[in-house]
C-alpha cells in the first residue's frame, strides 16, 4: 500500500516534526515525511530532518521580496516532493493564496489553543496571562486545515482542551501544551494520511 508523502513546514525547533519523523518511523502514523522546508535555514527542525535522514531544504526570503514572489518559490519547491499532506508545524509565516490554492485541503495548521481562541503567536504565554488575571481555566490545542490567510483558522480536524488550573508555572503549562500537541498532531495528520491512502485506492 503507498503512504502518504507529508511535507513538513517548519521555523524553529521541531519538536512537533520530531514527533512526525517518530510516528513515521515507528509506522504509527502511516504516512512518510518526505521532505522538511524552513523558511530560516538555521532552523533546528532542518537538522532534526538530516538526522532522520529527511531532505532538508531552506528557502529564505530575500530581502523586500514580495509575500507573493516568495510563497510561488516556496509552491515550487514543496511541488518537487508531491505532496499528499503539508504539515504547518510551528511555521511562522502568513501564507497567501498563491501558495495555499495549490493545495486545497491538503495544509494543516497546530495551534496551541483551542478553536477560535489565541490567535497568533505566544498563544501559551498569553493563556497563560489570562489564567493569572482570572480570566480563564482551561486551554487548549487544536489541528485544523488552512483554507485560506486566515491566522489560526479553518475546519478544525482535530482538539484537546487542557485544565489549567492544574499547573503552577508557566513552564510546567507549557511543557505539557507541547506534550498535548506532539500527540494531536499524530493522530490527527495519521487520520489523515489513512483517509488520503484509501482514496487514492479507490480511484479509478
Ligand atoms: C508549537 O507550539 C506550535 O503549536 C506553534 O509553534 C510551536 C512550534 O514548536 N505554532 P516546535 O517548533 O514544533 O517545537
Amino acid at each position: 500500500m503507498s503512504q502518504a508523502r507529508i511535507v513538513v513546514l517548519v521555523s524553529g525547533n521541531g519538536s512537533n516534526l520530531q514527533a512526525l519523523l517518530d510516528a513515521a518511523a515507528s509506522g504509527e502514523l502511516g504516512g512518510d515525511v518526505v521532505a522538511v522546508v524552513s523558511n530560516r535555514p538555521g532552523a533546528y527542525g532542518l537538522e532534526r530532518a538530516e538526522r532522520a535522514g529527511v531532505p532538508a531544504v531552506a528557502v529564505a526570503p530575500e530581502q523586500d521580496e514580495p509575500r507573493r514572489a516568495y510563497d510561488a518559490r516556496l509552491a515550487e519547491v514543496v511541488a518537487g516532493f508531491s505532496p499528499d499532506l503539508i504539515v504547518l508545524a510551528g511555521w511562522m509565516r502568513i501564507l497567501t493564496m498563491g501558495f495555499l490554492g495549490r493545495y486545497p485541503d491538503k495544509v494543516v495548521n497546530l495551534h496551541p489553543a483551542l478553536p477560535g481562541e489565541l490567535p497568533g503567536v505566544r498563544a501559551i504565554e498569553r493563556a497563560w496571562d489570562e489564567r493569572a488575571r482570572g480570566e480563564r481555566d482551561v486551554s487548549g490545542v487544536m489541528v485544523h486545515l488552512v483554507p485560506d490567510e486566515g491566522v489560526d483558522s479553518g475546519p478544525v480536524l482535530a482538539t484537546a482542551t487542557i485544565d489549567m488550573t492544574a499547573f503552577t508555572t508557566l513552564d510546567d503549562f507549557e511543557r505539557h501544551v507541547h506534550h498535548v500537541e506532539h500527540r494531536l498532531l499524530v493522530e490527527a495528520v495519521g487520520t489523515l494520511c489513512r483517509q488520503s491512502t484509501s482514496t487514492t485506492e479507490v480511484s479509478p
